[in-house]
């Protein structure tokens, strides 16, 4: 009785394995099942041509001695006559060698496609033409190459998306238990308080590193998954029990769009549907278990014991090792894909179906009317999302996080500029009682105002683990550069506004500015032995707190304004040289020709230095001997005759706000209408 009893506990064991592989008893959680409805996506009659030449710009085709006019550039048919329907509970994966267009197709479905056109054809998102924002609201796009801060452990990374993007009416609780389903879920468990990393920060492994961007999509429960080669890079069992989750996830009533250049057997068994596409041709468009019987119907059976994955893919992968193969190839992938769209031009979906079994197709699980009640309420709820100003507290923290928790980088930085100080320091150290001379102390008060942004430059440059001796403001782009990516990717996600991230980062890096800018200027003032009275120290300090503060503004916009970091960096070095050379130091503000003094106006070198030589001679006394008599002179009639007395202190301070809220503004600007790109977006 009892062995009776057990076997039948056991079969029925293994049968809910079977059946509830796909909904266990936590999936009815609020992650699991999406109660948002069935979602269709639909692919009609989609060309799409790519310029193979479009992506050189026009001063680079100039190199290879052509005129931007007479280069043209070669059009290629990167998809053609690509159709295609998906529901809900589906799962369907493209297939195919690299470069036969996978990522093109999921870029044009999200709306992220560029340097290609859309000859013809309509993507349809639950019948409505896919736009930016239609997408931004219903599709999870995870990308090829992942973007995250690396210094946030996996669990902080998903409690701030959690925070980002589920609707106000979760609980703190509610979003706890949606970050502890996904990360049980991704079987990110023993990673979880570990860093995230990146190339140069060591943290979790790269395939680890996959599942968290999988994860942070995951997280706001979206009705369509869409992922870019999810499986690259990861061991076959790692991406086996991937493809079982996205599997569940789509049995949970979601859509689940994916690419895979050559999946294994038993990853391929798990494909409701898949298309095989070969030169941007649909070859096949079906059930993954029809694919074998349908290629046998064209005369080519998959060979025993052979994945057919591999095979096929084999099959119509294009060999271009030399121009007889193929030509080969392209005729027989050709003939493929006319056979393919001959035989399914008579269904209403696109997809083959063997005779027998066309009447028995599976239906896409309607929503019940329950559940479409709770469409309305959801979907309602869900456009409550976090407002800007709390955007910006998420933001902020997260900013503060990932940069203090940073410990090793920031003490490098900060004793950088504690070095940088001392040197110059000592070098005007020991003049004692005598004072220094009136022409050491306007040099030294230059620098001063030069050489901060250079330690500030050095900072970066620690930060971003480049070197590059002497390149003046490229820790500031580097910071910008690597960050931008991200940001691109999480822009375009809808994760927060502009606004609220230009405010975050603005504001989360003040407390460094200022430490760093007393690490630099407090050690320097008293080492040379400027003017000791405490409201000059202060006085001087704000002013060199503004001009660092003017550098980092404009090494921020430029970041943002130029595309690459190379051009970002030459930017940046030509401004602030500029800005350095119209200080009125190198040259007298009344020698400059006109452009050159425009120019000085807006120099922050030039208000900086003004302010900083008023501040220090006003009321000291100099002895200046002229022939035999020595008399005792006004520091300020110094400043005078060098022309840097034209206009009251207060004045310095007022343009030096002025340039930075200029800059401020600019970057702002540049944030909000320059698409920030990632570099390596293909
Ligand atoms: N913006 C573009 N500019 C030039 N060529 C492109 C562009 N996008 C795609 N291509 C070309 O289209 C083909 C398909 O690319 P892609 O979709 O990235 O392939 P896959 O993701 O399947 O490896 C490739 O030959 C690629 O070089
Ligand atoms: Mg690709």
């Amino acid at each position: 009785m009892d062995t009776d009893d057990g076997l039948i506990r056991t079969s029925s064991l293994m049968q809910r394995q079977d059946t509830e592989l796909f909904s266990t008893e936590e999936d009815s959680s609020l992650y699991f099942t999406y109660s948002g409805g069935c979602n269709q996506l639909e692919v009609n009659d989609l060309n799409y041509e790519v310029d193979t030449a479009a992506h050189i710009p026009w001063y680079e085709r100039l190199s290879e001695f052509k005129l931007p006019w007479a280069m043209n550039g070669n059009k290629q048919k990167a998809i053609s006559n690509l159709s295609l329907r998906v529901r809900s509970g589906q799962m369907l994966a493209i297939i195919g060698s690299s470069g036969c267009g996978k990522t093109s197709l999921l870029d044009i479905i999200t709306c992220r496609d560029e340097g290609g056109e859309m000859t013809s054809g309509e993507v349809l998102i639950n019948g409505r033409p896919n736009t930016p924002q239609l997408v931004k609201k219903s599709i999870a796009h995870v990308r090829q190459d992942d973007r995250l801060l690396p210094h946030l452990t996996v669990r902080e990374t998903l409690a701030f998306v959690a925070k980002l993007r589920l609707p106000t009416h979760f609980t703190q609780a509610q979003r706890d238990q949606r970050v502890d389903n996904v990360i049980a879920e991704l079987r990110l468990r023993q990673c979880a308080h570990t860093r995230v990393g990146n190339d140069y920060v060591r943290g979790v492994s790269g395939g680890e590193r996959r599942r968290v961007s999988i994860a942070v999509q995951l997280l706001w429960n979206p009705g369509i998954l869409i992922l870019d080669e999810p499986t690259s890079g990861l061991d076959s069992f790692t991406a086996h029990n991937l493809v079982i989750t996205l599997s569940r996830l789509a049995r949970g009533n979601r859509l689940i769009l994916l690419s895979v250049h050559q999946p294994r057997s038993d990853i391929f068994q798990l494909f409701d549907l898949v298309v095989l596409l070969s030169s941007g041709s649909a070859v096949y468009c079906g059930a993954a278990r029809d694919m074998v019987s349908y290629f046998t119907s064209l005369g080519y059976p998959c060979p025993r014991y052979c994945n057919p994955s591999d095979f096929y893919v084999d099959l119509i992968s294009i060999d271009r090792r030399s121009r007889d193969r193929e030509a080969e190839c392209l005729e027989r992938a050709s003939v493929l894909a006319n056979r393919f769209l001959e035989s399914v031009q008579h269904t209403e979906d696109h997809v083959w179906k063997p005779t027998e079994r066309s009447a028995e197709q599976s239906e896409c699980p309607g929503p019940s009317d329950a559940a479409d009640s709770e469409v309305v309420t959801i979907s309602r709820q869900q456009d409550r999302l976090p407002g800007k100003l709390k955007q910006f507290t998420i933001l902020i923290r997260r900013h503060m996080y990932n940069d203090y928790r940073d410990l090793v980088t920031l003490l490098v930085h900060g004793f950088e500029a504690l070095l940088m100080s001392l040197l110059v320091g000592f070098l005007y150290f020991g003049a004692g009682e005598q004072r220094l001379s009136i022409q050491d102390t306007v040099a030294l008060l230059y620098m001063i105002g030069a050489l901060t942004p250079f330690a500030v430059v050095l900072d970066v440059i620690a930060k971003c683990k480049v070197i590059f001796p002497g390149l003046t403001s490229c820790v500031l782009f580097c910071a910008g550069h690597s960050e931008r990516a991200m940001l691109y990717h999480e822009l375009e996600d809808g994760m927060y506004s502009v606004t609220s991230y230009f405010f975050a980062k603005v504001l989360g890096e003040l407390p460094e500015h200022c430490v760093f800018t007393l690490v630099y200027s407090l050690p320097i003032y008293w080492l040379a032995g400027l003017n000791e009275a405490p409201d000059r120290f202060l006085l001087n300090f704000l002013l060199a707190w503004l001009m660092v503060y003017c550098s980092r503004a404009m090494a921020l916009f430029v970041a943002a304004a130029l595309p690459t970091l190379q051009i970002s960096a030459f930017m940046g070095n030509a401004l602030f040289t500029v800005f350095y050379l119209t200080g009125g130091f190198v040259i007298n503000i009344e020698n400059m020709w006109l452009v050159a003094s425009w120019i000085s106006y807006v120099s922050f070198m030039r208000w900086g230095f003004e302010g900083m030589l008023q501040v220090q001679f006003r009321g000291n006394k100099y002895p200046v001997t002229i022939s035999n008599i020595t008399i005792n002179v006004d520091g300020i009639h110094v400043v005078e005759a060098m022309n840097m007395n034209q206009y009251p202190l207060y004045s310095c301070y007022l343009v030096l706000l002025g340039v930075c809220l200029g800059f401020m503004v600019l970057y702002y600007i540049s944030l909000k209408f320059i698409k920030q790109k990632s570099s390596q977006d293909w």
